[in-house]
């Protein structure tokens, strides 16, 4: 075999985008897709229609697809059920961000995930791909920056209007997507946050409920994090604002790095600070310092399509995934903490215990305002391709 065959279940937004960066792909070529609603398939270029299967039930998709790997794109509650329908079927799969809505349902498709070693299990984390993420990633791991002391992301250029939220029946209820910026947008910087500095051991935030938007689920998250290594952090996010920002700060022994506008800057310390506190002999001043420009050189080519051809060669030459799916309980985690303390109002202490925050979510659903709507899709999806960094 020199090219996996690949099925897209759910051709919204995200899976038709799929369907365009697989026609891009040497080693995988789209066979068959998926959708509840045939008129989604109007999405999908009408030459590349006419060469694949269109099912609009998804077990019928998963008895007669002739497909090896199945790509996951519809609402988040569905994810774990259909990943582990593609399993039974022995399809390899990639489910989109976030791996489900909370975490004891990610424990459940973990352990199902188990029971197949053979096949590939990836997530959707295209934002692992991206050069300056990469290169931060090497540098904390290699020890470049030294010690971490704190660490700051304020991810506010998330912004979202009432005509987004209004576009699909599914999104911004409890009942239907289950919460709102720390499950729709921030899945990737929460996984970022975790995959860069670990795990927090606890978490204290306030959350906002529908404070810029007429939703009931979070637009803003202010958190802040402790680590088991002393190390402390914050997380800022919203879809409230304009122009909004995406600014990581490290602050650590050997200087500080930020990386703002795709830019890495690395403020470098001659002297560590804890070594230069004390030792110094002056009453005031910091250690001499330089600037450093760190370049990640972006290559244009779809990250998202970059996964996809990860988790294909990983099905043909075994080579190993960039984002394993069972990684993805990680970031959920750190989200689901945040949403809880802003329940609770008060301080989690992790690993949180997925059965106290399920019933959390339970009783939020239960008093969801959500109805089922007839939503027609938006034609007009151009801005989405720049709508996930
Ligand atoms: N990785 C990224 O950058 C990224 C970006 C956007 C969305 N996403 C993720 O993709 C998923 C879909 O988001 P979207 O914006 O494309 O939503 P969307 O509403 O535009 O599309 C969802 C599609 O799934 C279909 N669908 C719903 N339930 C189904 C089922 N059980 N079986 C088959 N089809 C079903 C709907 O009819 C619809 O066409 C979400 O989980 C979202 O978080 C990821």
């Amino acid at each position: 075999m020199d090219y996996v065959k690949i099925g897209v279940i759910g051709i919204g937004n995200m899976g038709s985008s799929h369907v365009k960066f697989i026609g891009e792909m040497k080693n995988g070529k789209v066979t068959a897709v998926c959708d509840i609603n045939p008129d989604a398939f109007k999405r999908i270029d009408e030459k590349v229609r006419a060469n694949i299967a269109c099912f609009t039930n998804s077990d019928e998709f998963f008895a007669k697809a002739d497909v090896d790997l199945v790509i996951i794109a519809v609402p988040h509650y569905d994810h774990v059920d259909l990943a582990i329908k593609a399993m039974e079927a022995g399809k390899h799969i990639i489910v989109e961000k976030p791996i489900s809505v909370h975490k004891l349902e990610a424990e459940r498709l973990i352990a199902e995930a188990k029971k197949y070693p053979n096949l590939k299990k990836s997530l959707m984390f295209n934002q692992r791909i991206i050069p300056a993420h990469q290169k931060i990633k090497k540098l904390i791991d290699n020890g470049e920056l030294g010690k971490i002391t704190r660490v700051n992301w304020i991810i506010t250029d998330w912004f979202r209007s009432q005509k987004y939220y209004d576009s699909g029946d599914w999104r911004a209820s409890w009942r239907g997507e289950g919460g709102g910026v720390l499950i729709n947008q921030c899945p990737h910087q929460l996984d970022l946050m975790q995959w860069f500095f670990g795990l927090p051991c606890k978490v204290r935030a306030a959350v906002k409920f529908g404070k810029y938007h007429d939703i009931e689920v979070e637009d803003e998250v202010n958190a802040y994090l402790e680590y088991a290594d002393g190390k402390v952090g914050n997380f800022i996010a919203s879809t409230g604002e304009m122009p909004g920002t995406n600014r990581l700060e490290i602050t650590a022994e050997k200087g500080r790095l930020v990386y703002e506008n795709g830019k890495i800057e690395f403020i470098r310390n001659e002297v560590e600070t804890s070594t230069f506190c004390k030792t110094t002999k002056k009453t005031f001043g910091i250690s001499d310092n330089w600037k450093c420009e760190i370049p990640a050189v972006d290559d244009r080519v779809s990250k998202h399509r970059q996964i996809i051809e990860n988790v294909a060669n990983a099905i043909l030459k075994d080579t190993p995934l960039v984002a394993p799916m069972e990684e993805g309980i990680r970031g959920l985690e750190l989200g689901n903490s945040m949403l809880l303390s802003g329940l609770l109002d008060k301080t989690i202490e992790l690993p949180i215990d997925s059965k106290v925050f399920a019933a959390e979510l339970e009783k939020l659903i239960a008093a969801s305002r959500y109805v089922k709507k007839t939503v027609v899709q938006d034609a007009d999806n151009s801005g989405f391709a720049n709508s996930f960094h």
